[in-house]
């Protein structure tokens, strides 16, 4: 029920400390440390190489979990979409294990890869929200997300819920390998619930953003590099499937070979910046579009801040900033959708499992 909420999505946007909280409790024990499925552990430590499958959403988290896997575990992860994987399936590595990401547990296209890896003999593992579903029983383990059943067709606390999870599973991989890191998945997931929480306490900033930046206009670009690119990419993916504002996201990198050719006065460009390595970088590109007419909406994370920035977030490890930035791109496709009289939960066209292939 969406009690007080107008719309689920507002209430499944606001519910997401509460289930990183979850997460955590979930997959910790009496003494602190991380509390996984033993065979999970051990297909993990098994493998030489990992394959992500997973479509809209849960693919982009996969993007951000192939970095946690990767810089944690030091295990290759490749990340594919679930509906192209068959036609250039790409040579697998001796010992593989695939992972399929979804939130629902019954997207047909992740369904069929699962179905001809199964064919070929190769472990699964499936991260859901739904332990009971196609996607969970059919592959040899499971993860929980936790997350409560999520009614709104856009994802939003399925996603943080999934980088979460893969950033508890990457760590607890590192340490079942031996691998000595400095980072407590929990106690940095805590920190990112409570920075959460003071978002979802600032909502008329997002609606003025989305006012101010997105009231009129027919398109809008996201931008960032790293794993700011990710959540720019998941940005758009929100914007456009519940304001039908024609969105994408780009690696700031990539804009001076071509996509900067779609700036014009007045075009919305909203700039993501949590990542050090990469803040000076990424200003260059807001003042490339800024010379060329646009309208930029930077965001960017404490201690990385800059004058005229629209929002600054609280700040949490550099590795974990994809689950605080995407909550102002949440609310502002949420704002965007409602200042548009959008059906915010039941955007056109489409369904909240896709069930067919
Ligand atoms: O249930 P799944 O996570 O497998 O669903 C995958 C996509 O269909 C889903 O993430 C879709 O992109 C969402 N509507 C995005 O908000």
């Amino acid at each position: 029920e969406k009690g007080t909420y107008p719309h689920f999505m507002l209430k499944e946007i606001d519910e997401q400390p509460l289930v990183l909280r979850r997460i955590i409790q979930e997959y910790q024990n009496e003494d602190n440390e991380i509390k996984l499925d033993p065979d999970v552990r051990q297909a993990m430590k098994d493998c030489d190489r990992i394959y992500i499958i997973a479509a809209g959403t849960s693919y982009h988290a996969g993007l951000i979990g192939k970095q946690f896997i990767e810089k944690f575990a030091k295990i290759p992860v490749e990340v594919h979409v679930a509906s192209e994987f068959s036609y250039n399936m790409p040579l697998l590595s001796e010992k593989p294990l695939f992972v399929y990401i979804s939130q629902s547990g019954e997207t047909a296209d992740s369904r069929a890869v699962l179905v001809q890896t199964k064919q070929l003999g190769h472990p699964a593992l499936t991260i859901t929200n739904v332990p009971g579903s196609t996607l969970s029983r059919e592959a040899d383990y499971t993860l929980h997300l936790h997350a409560g059943p999520e009614i709104a067709v856009a994802s939003t606390k399925a996603y943080t819920a999934q980088m979460a999870v893969l950033a508890i599973l990457a760590v607890d991989t590192a340490k079942a390998k031996g691998i000595e890191l400095d980072f407590d998945p929990m106690q940095e997931l805590a920190i990112v619930a409570n920075a959460m929480e003071a978002l979802a306490d600032q909502k008329e900033v997002f609606e003025d953003l989305a006012r101010d930046f997105l009231a009129t206009t027919r398109n809008c670009f996201f931008i960032g590099r790293s794993i700011d690119y990710y959540v720019g990419v998941e940005g758009a993916l929100k914007l456009k499937e519940i304001s039908y504002i024609q969105a994408e996201g780009f690696a700031g990198g990539e804009l001076k070979h071509g996509t900067i050719a779609l700036i014009e006065e007045g075009t919305p460009i909203i700039a993501l910046a949590t990542q050090e390595g990469v803040n000076d970088s990424i200003r260059g590109n807001v003042q490339e579009v800024i010379a060329r007419g646009a309208n930029a909406c930077v965001i960017s994370m404490k201690g990385l801040e800059k004058d005229g920035d629209s929002f600054v977030l609280p700040k949490v490890h550099e590795l974990l900033t994809p689950i605080v930035s995407v909550l102002p791109f949440q609310l502002i496709s949420y704002y965007a959708a409602l200042h548009r009289d959008c059906d915010v939960d039941k955007p056109r066209n489409l369904a909240k499992s896709v069930t067919v292939e």
